[in-house]
């Protein structure tokens, strides 16, 4: 089987100043891709800001003879995801790459959660992802060609304890990638979501012993499958993590059909439960109206 290569590929990564996002940079880097390495340096909190982490990785990229220029900006506006993009275009001429990576953690209890901590987490990854994709898909689409991958999390498809913040911006970003896909079609630009469970900074302490067996570099390799040309899936989620390479969907039954075309009572509703309940003969759908 011939190698998978990014030759000529420009390839956006926000994030990449550490844990996943690195990866996937030294690794595109590697394999000949020119990389727009963009962290904004700040804690796992989000607090904070410096530019070491971004040229730490553009150093090493370099080092080992890559190409790849640092930006600093967060992603968490339109004037940071179009200054990451305009980063790409003046630095390398044209984006074939986004990864949309960069991520922050307040977890917190419904109950306990200061509105400020939802705000956050959805203005970084969910708009965050969008105000970085947004300009980069309009160059895609003038050229007919691209590649998107956004990170989303178990947390977000399935719960977990503590995140309302972090699972509906995750969610999100499910559906944002749903239309990225559908809406980029006809233009070659493909949309993919991961899941992925990785010891990182934000995980390690969660972790603890079990992390040994969730090394960063488990992901890498999917995601740089999924960015690649010969990729062809779109609309797609897998999950990733532990060297286990999974696809997860979002599917629909077939559900109970009122008779007659009526609108049922509350009775007839309960008396079908087994019916609307019922998994059987699940379908997974491309598009809302296909649903
Ligand atoms: P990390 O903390 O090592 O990497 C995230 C990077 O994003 C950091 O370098 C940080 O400085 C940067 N960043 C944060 N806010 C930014 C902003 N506004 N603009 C630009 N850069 C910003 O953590 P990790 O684990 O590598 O996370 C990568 C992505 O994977 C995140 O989106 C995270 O939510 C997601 N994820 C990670 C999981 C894991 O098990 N490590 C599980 C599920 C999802």
């Amino acid at each position: 089987m011939s190698e998978i290569r990014y030759d000529g590929r420009v390839a956006i990564i926000t994030g990449a100043g550490g844990g996943l996002g690195r990866g996937y940079a030294l690794y595109l880097a590697a394999r000949g891709a020119k990389v727009v390495v963009n962290d904004l340096g700040g804690g796992a909190d989000g607090a904070g800001s410096g530019t070491r982490a971004a040229d730490a990785v553009v150093g090493e990229i370099r080092a080992a003879g890559g190409e790849a220029i640092a930006n600093y900006d967060s992603v968490a506006t339109a004037q940071g995801g179009a200054a990451i993009v305009q980063t790409a275009l003046d630095a390398f001429g044209t984006v074939d790459i986004v990864i949309n990576n960069a991520g922050i953690l307040r977890d917190g209890s419904i109950v306990k959660m200061p509105s400020a901590n939802f705000d956050i987490l959805i203005d970084v990854h969910l708009k965050g992802a969008f105000y970085v994709t947004q300009p980069a898909f309009r160059v895609m689409k003038e050229k007919g060609y691209g590649r998107v991958v956004y990170t989303a999390s178990g947390a977000g498809v399935f719960g977990n304890f503590g995140q309302a913040n972090y699972a509906a911006a995750k969610m999100g970003l499910v559906g944002l990638s749903s239309v990225t896909a559908i809406e980029g079609a006809k233009y070659n630009i493909r949309s993919n979501v991961i899941t992925p469970i990785a010891r990182t900074r934000l995980t390690e302490d969660l972790m603890g012993a079990m992390g040994e067996a969730f090394a960063p570099e488990y992901i890498v390799p999917m995601v740089a499958y999924l960015v690649s040309e010969e990729c062809a899936y779109s609309h797609e989620i897998f999950n990733v993590g532990g060297g286990r390479y999974a696809r997860v969907f979002i599917a629909s039954a077939p559900g109970w059909q009122v008779p007659d075309g009526g609108v049922p009572s509350v009775e007839q509703v309960r008396d079908n439960l087994d019916a609307i309940y019922s998994d059987a003969g699940f379908r997974i759908p491309g598009s809302a109206a296909e649903a």
